[in-house]
């Protein structure tokens, strides 16, 4: 595993790679590894010939300061936890190397980047969409892979690739969770102990939903309710969102069809806010 971090050296080291006809396989991560992103490397290493893994703190998406700084780094356990996993190359430039002198262009995917997580985090998605859009440039690979956990990013990076002809096939994988059913994150760790056994909640409260609706519940006033019910439940919650969408537009879907829906939830508990979501009508 070589760790690189000269963004024209891993274009070039992707570029002879491509040039010897292997299938390029790439996950892009904010570092912090844990058991979701191992399962993306995972499909890439099955998947693919080679395995490109990005570790970089991408600051234009964080839209609070203490936030982008209080952003666990350590990128020598990241290499140790890779280690085992026969990655080809990690990636993890400086930010000066992505975002040299005098950078000003930004990749806007309008309309969707505004909802749901974009309204409480203005420019959020303009961040991810312009921080993709370099990776992808630099590393063109076959294959990137993303987590369901973050819906609304694989709305948004589908919506990019798609509409800017990226030569990139996107590969969704589920959400990795604890025993409990607390989706995998990097935020987990800054959660006492209390408060990740009442994080649970979250899940719980999404497959109530779940159950309602395979017993025959189809409104969508009536399911998100349901996830309200269990949310407020736990008094450590406090509910951001609770949205019934469709997964591509994230318009809101007032009675559920026979097409696949997402239904997303953030909540705080304690300081630390949360994102989960359950797919409705999932196709196999
Ligand atoms: P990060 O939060 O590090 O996540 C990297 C990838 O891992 C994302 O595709 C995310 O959806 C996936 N992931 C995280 N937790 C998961 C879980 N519990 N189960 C399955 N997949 C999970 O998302 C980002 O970084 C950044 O926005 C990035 C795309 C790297 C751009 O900076």
């Amino acid at each position: 595993m070589e760790i690189i971090t000269r963004q024209q050296r891993m274009a070039s080291v992707a570029k002879k790679l491509r040039r010897d006809n292997l299938v390029l396989g790439f996950v892009a991560t904010m570092g912090a590894l844990h058991e979701g992103h191992l399962s993306l490397i995972q499909k890439a290493r099955q998947m693919c010939d080679q395995v490109i893994v990005s570790v970089f703190v991408n600051p234009t998406q964080f839209n609070e300061e203490t936030d982008f700084e209080q952003y666990p780094r350590d990128l020598t356990a990241d290499a140790e936890f890779l280690s085992p996993y026969d990655v080809d190359y990690v990636f993890a430039p400086e930010a000066s190397e992505i975002y040299g002198d005098n950078f000003t262009t930004f990749v806007t995917v309008d309309d969707i980047s505004d909802k749901l997580e974009g309204s409480s985090r203005p420019g959020h998605f303009r961040g991810v969409a312009t921080v993709v859009t370099i990776l992808l440039n630099t590393i063109r690979p076959d294959f990137a892979f993303f987590g369901q956990k973050d819906a609304q990013q694989v709305a948004v990076i589908r919506r990019l690739v798609r509409d800017l002809r990226f030569d990139t096939e996107i590969v969704v994988m589920p959400i990795v969770r604890e025993e409990s059913g607390l989706a995998l994150s990097s935020r987990n760790e800054l959660l006492s102990e209390s408060d990740r056994a009442a994080a649970a909640v979250i899940y719980k409260s999404l497959q109530a939903a779940k159950e309602a609706f395979e017993n025959g519940e189809k409104s969508s006033g009536n399911l998100t309710d349901k996830v309200s019910e269990v949310l407020d439940s736990e008094e450590r919650a406090r509910t951001d969102y609770i949205a019934l969408v469709d997964p591509n537009s994230l318009e809101p879907v007032e009675k559920v069809g026979d097409d696949p829906v997402l239904l997303a939830v953030a909540a705080r508990i304690g300081d630390v806010r949360l994102i989960d979501n359950v797919i409705l009508n999932e196709k196999q």
